[in-house]
């Protein structure tokens, strides 16, 4: 890995392979590993540039209140810019990091050569799911991170995974419990702020693939197929014996759908 300053903070990323660039931005609260088996295969004929969002993994944090879903989108462009990126990449967003996709379109559309949104929603919050993230902010700042996985995992893995694959749910507990409360609360609270991007899905001029979990709890294979719908000519893949984390749990479909989509 490599640790890159992007002012405020320094961030780590995987740079791998050359080619078409292509970002892998992973979902909360979580870190690059996720993408392992596909940093692997992809990385033979593309770019793959897998970072740690700021405040997770061994990136750093600024200590924000907030992390809000513009403020990940503009330390993604700034660590293109450090990366002498200069090409347009394929923005690949699991779940936050479809959020934070919305986000680089708004802002950064200039540097996007195509999306990637795999178990992911396009609507905001409604009242209900923003109070519970404002309470597991208020928890973990007063309580640690203990109880966060097992409010999390039963809704990122399909309950097959967690049959055939506990070493799966064993590497996630690890990673979530290796976060700091603030981060994790910071985000929390940028997630329960984020617009509602489901108008923004009409204005997608790129090339666009949409991945997900058949069992996704989270972002249901019924509300992607609508994200998927309503970008113009978007492809639509929905992964067999996944949950929501789709990438890790069937490895081989994500990986061969996302190499046929860069062609
Ligand atoms: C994720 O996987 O990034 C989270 O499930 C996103 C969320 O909590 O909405």
């Amino acid at each position: 890995m490599n640790t890159v300053n992007i002012g405020p903070i320094d961030l780590d990323v995987v740079d791998r392979g050359s080619g078409a660039p292509l970002l892998l931005v992973h979902g909360f609260p979580l870190d690059h590993t996720m993408w392992n088996a596909q940093i692997e295969v992809l990385s033979v004929r593309h770019r793959v540039i897998a970072p740690d969002l700021r405040g997770f993994g061994r990136s750093g944090s600024a200590d924000d209140e907030t992390t809000t879903m513009q403020q990940f989108a503009d330390d993604l462009a700034a660590l293109l810019d450090a990366l002498h990126v200069a090409q347009p990449v394929t923005f690949c967003g699991l779940s936050m990091g479809g959020y934070i996709a919305w986000e680089f379109f708004r802002r950064h559309r200039q540097r996007l050569a195509a999306l990637i949104l795999c178990d992911t929603r396009a609507e905001a919050d409604d009242r209900e799911a923003a109070r519970g993230r404002r309470l597991m902010a208020s928890c973990v700042m007063a309580e640690g991170v203990l109880a966060v996985p097992e409010a999390m995992l039963p809704k990122l893995l399909a309950p097959q995974t967690f049959a055939e694959k506990p070493g799966l749910a064993e590497s996630l507990r690890q990673t979530i419990l290796a976060t700091s409360p603030a981060s994790i609360a910071a985000a929390q609270r940028g997630m329960a702020a984020r617009a509602d991007s489901t108008a923004l899905l009409g204005q997608i001029d790129l090339p666009a693939l949409v991945i997900v979990g058949e069992h996704d709890a989270i972002s249901t294979a019924r509300e992607m197929r609508k994200i998927s719908d309503a970008i113009v000519g978007a492809q639509f893949v929905e992964v067999p014996d996944a949950g929501h984390m789709s990438p890790l749990e069937n490895p081989p479909v994500v990986s061969a759908a996302i190499a046929k989509f860069l062609g």
